[in-house]
């Protein structure tokens, strides 16, 4: 069935399996094997990328919808984030000091983030989220925090639960899910923990569970809810934040206001980054002793001016962009389109969901008769072993994602876009 793949890429293969004498699964990230040695198969090594494309280390070339866990929105190699990035390392590249880049770069996502009235920075969404979860602790003296099923923020272990259908509890997490744009499933948590909850996490358009979008004004209900029993309110916009629009989702699209959000990933355009902050009452137990405080900070690579100077680089770029998102997103939605009314033609058991620029594509064990607007039910349909296949003859066909597909970038064009649903095409038709 890869045939073809097996022929290009004679490096990538002795490269993995070398890996997998050094690494568990041959990867540092569980994900990146790309599901291809459920296949026999092994992931393409990248060498290079520009704008919307990678070459692997045999020269072959895949249009990119993975685009770095999504963070590239401006494309691979942007000149002017790798201007600012080469101009800083002739300064020496880190300090573990305070520094200029990281005022002017903090001043400038609170300009676009107005809800952040102090923030922290990290080197990786997973420590943002662990903090806002921290935080929330502190703040309400409440032990519990819950999530969307299938919600992924991190691999910390405040929040590294629920993750994959059947979510089967694990005493090891302090935590709680709910199926997102389910009230009743919302309820039903609320009633049993109500009391205990210290805050409640989720993306307002949740991305490992099929970058679905909140319906029915969701958001809201979750807001009121959550005020009306002292739970805080996290969004983790690490995805979503700058992704969509200049600035946050939850509030910026969906018009609602959490007392913590993070960010990363597109705010600073492929380099390592977390932000989590909110309210200043909230935000004060970081402060160092505090009272009620605890250790909340740190990390040696936190607000590291590489990171501080390509963030800077990114943002002055993105503020110009208000139309330009405006037609991001709109070519994810006609792809997303065009992809289901190809699937529909065909009646194959495939699903493409996302919102605006995020796009994915699912494997499910049958065609849904109704449309599919929770995490829980699309978990309930996924079919893992066909994704994987999906997933290894898409990368044969040249085009590069997880979860399907992945998010578009500024760089992207129509071209890529053609391509993309010739490639998915051919390898739909391909699969046994
Ligand atoms: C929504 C969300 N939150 C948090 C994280 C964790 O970020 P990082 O991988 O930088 O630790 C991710 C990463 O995929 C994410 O998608």
């Amino acid at each position: 069935m890869l045939e073809d793949y097996h022929s290009r890429t004679g490096t990538s293969r002795d490269l993995y399996e070398r890996a997998t004498k050094v690494f568990p699964s041959g990867v540092s990230h569980n994900i990146r094997t790309f599901g291809m040695p459920t296949n026999g198969s092994y992931p393409p090594y990248i060498e290079r990328g520009k704008d919307g494309h990678i070459w692997d280390i045999d020269g072959n070339e895949y249009i990119d919808w993975w685009m770095t866990h999504y963070s590239m929105i401006l494309g691979h190699n942007n000149p002017h984030v790798a201007e600012a990035i080469h101009n800083r390392l002739d300064t020496g590249h880190h300090f573990g000091a305070p520094t200029e880049p990281q005022v002017k770069y903090g001043e400038a996502i609170q300009k676009a983030v107005p809800i952040l009235k102090k923030m922290r920075f990290t080197a990786t969404g997973s420590e943002s989220t662990m903090y806002a979860v921290r935080l929330a602790r502190l703040f309400t003296g409440r032990p519990l925090v819950g999530k969307a099923l299938s919600g992924w923020h991190g691999g910390n272990d405040a929040l590294a639960f629920h993750l994959k259908y059947p979510y089967s509890d694990d005493s090891f997490y302090n935590g709680v899910s709910f199926d997102f744009n389910s009230r009743e499933s919302l309820d039903d948590m609320l009633k049993n923990h109500g009391n205990d909850l210290a805050a409640i996490i989720v993306e307002p358009v949740v991305g490992a569970g099929g970058g679905l979008p909140p319906e029915d004004d969701f958001l809201s209900y979750l807001r009121e809810e959550t005020e009306s029993r002292d739970i805080l309110l996290i969004f983790d916009e690490i995805v979503t934040g700058f992704r969509l629009r200049y600035g946050t989702t939850g509030y910026g699209i969906f018009g609602v206001t959490p007392d913590l959000l993070t960010l990363g990933k597109a705010a600073a355009g492929g380099m390592p980054l977390g932000v989590y902050g909110g309210r200043e009452d909230i935000m004060a137990l970081a402060n160092p002793g505090a009272e009620g405080g605890r250790w909340v900070g740190g990390g040696t690579f936190s607000s590291h001016p590489l990171t501080m100077v390509a963030g800077m680089a990114v943002l002055e770029q993105l503020r110009t962009k208000v139309d330009d998102y405006a037609r991001l997103n709109r070519m994810g939605d006609d792809f997303r389109r065009r992809l289901n009314e190809m699937l529909e033609e065909r009646n194959a058991p495939l699903l493409g969901t996302g919102y605006g620029s995020i796009n994915f594509i699912s494997c499910l064990t049958h065609r849904p008769s109704d449309r599919i607007t929770t995490p829980g039910e699309l978990g309930r349909l996924f079919d893992h072993t066909k994704q994987d296949t999906l997933q290894a003859l898409l990368m044969q066909e040249g085009v590069f994602g997880y979860h399907g597909l992945g998010a578009l970038s500024f760089a992207h064009t129509e071209d890529d876009i053609e391509r993309t649903l010739s490639g998915i095409s051919n390898a739909v038709q391909k699969m046994p």
